[in-house]
């Protein structure tokens, strides 16, 4: 596995890759690596010939007051997981390079990112279509794999990749739980024991929601007041919201459930911000 730190040097090593008519499968993260990475990574290497994964906490996604500063890192453990997975490539630019002091371009999706996520963090989409874009320039996969665990930015990226034409085979992974459920996250680290045993009440509000869709109950305000009802009964877990939209526009279902909906859940445990989702559809239920 090699690692590249320089833009200019990146682009080459793609160039090159493409001209041997390798398929590169791209896996971009902030690190902190974890076995729901580790799963995308995996679905790059059988798509593809070579797998890029970029590691890079991206400065503009956050805004001020947010966790930028404590994000947890660890560059060599990183490098090692992604190397036993059989990464070929880590890609961990500088913030400087990335963003020159004269950089004055945003990338902005409408719509898709307007509500949840966009609701409670205005700043912060326009941060990831940004450093997406600037990475799949960068890269230059024709694959790149995102995690459903951030629906809203999948979304988001699938919207950005097919209107701005970039070509990119956008391919979304599952979400990858701990043993109890719990949705694995870099900042699950943040968690003390306490609020870790709290934070399992995304999951559990999910899964009623999924129990009473199972049983037939298909009304939008039914199944959101069942998962506030369950994250509000959790002491510590603060409610940023519950919503239930299409999983492609992300614009809300009004109603019943005719075919297919995302139940999106976003929760502060003390001070760690979590989300949360689950698809359910007509017939059968998805994670
Ligand atoms: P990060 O939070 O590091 O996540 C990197 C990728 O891993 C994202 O596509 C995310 O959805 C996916 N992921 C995280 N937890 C997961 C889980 N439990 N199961 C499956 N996939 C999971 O998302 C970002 O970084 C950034 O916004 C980024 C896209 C890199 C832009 O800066």
């Amino acid at each position: 596995m090699i690692i590249i730190e320089s833009i200019e040097e990146m682009q080459r090593a793609a160039d090159r890759l493409r001209v041997a008519s390798k398929r590169i499968g791209f896996v971009p993260t902030m690190g902190f690596l974890h076995e729901g990475h580790l799963d995308l990574l995996r679905l790059a290497k059988q798509r593809c010939d070579t797998s890029i994964m970029s590691i890079f906490v991206n400065p503009t996604q956050f805004a001020a007051g947010e966790d930028l500063s404590t994000y947890p890192r660890d560059f060599e453990r990183d490098c090692r997981l992604a190397e036993a997975i059989g990464c070929d490539i880590v890609f961990a630019p500088e913030a400087e390079e990335m963003y020159p002091p004269n950089d004055s371009t945003w990338v902005q999706v409408e719509d898709v990112g307007k509500g949840l996520e966009g609701s409670v963090r205005p700043t912060h989409f326009r941060g990831v279509s940004t450093v997406v874009t600037k990475l799949f320039h960068i890269v230059r996969p024709h694959v790149a794999v995102f995690g459903q665990k951030d629906a809203q930015q999948a979304a988001l990226i699938r919207r950005m990749t097919a209107d701005l034409h970039f070509g990119i085979d956008i391919v979304i992974a599952p979400i990858r739980r701990e043993p109890d459920g719990l949705a694995m996250s870099s900042r699950n680290t943040y968690l003390s024991n306490q609020e870790r045993k709290e934070a399992l009440a995304l999951f559990r509000a999910l899964e009623i929601a999924n129990a009473l869709f199972s049983k037939g109950e298909r009304h939008v305000d039914t199944l959101r007041h069942a998962v506030e009802e369950e994250i509000l009964r959790s002491g510590n877990v603060q409610l940023d919201y519950t919503a239930i939209v299409d999983p492609d526009s992300f614009l809300p279902v009004e109603g019943n459930i005719e075919r297919k909906a995302l139940i999106a859940v976003a929760a502060r445990v003390g001070k760690t911000r979590l989300i949360d989702n689950l698809i359910v559809r007509n017939g059968t239920t998805q994670s």
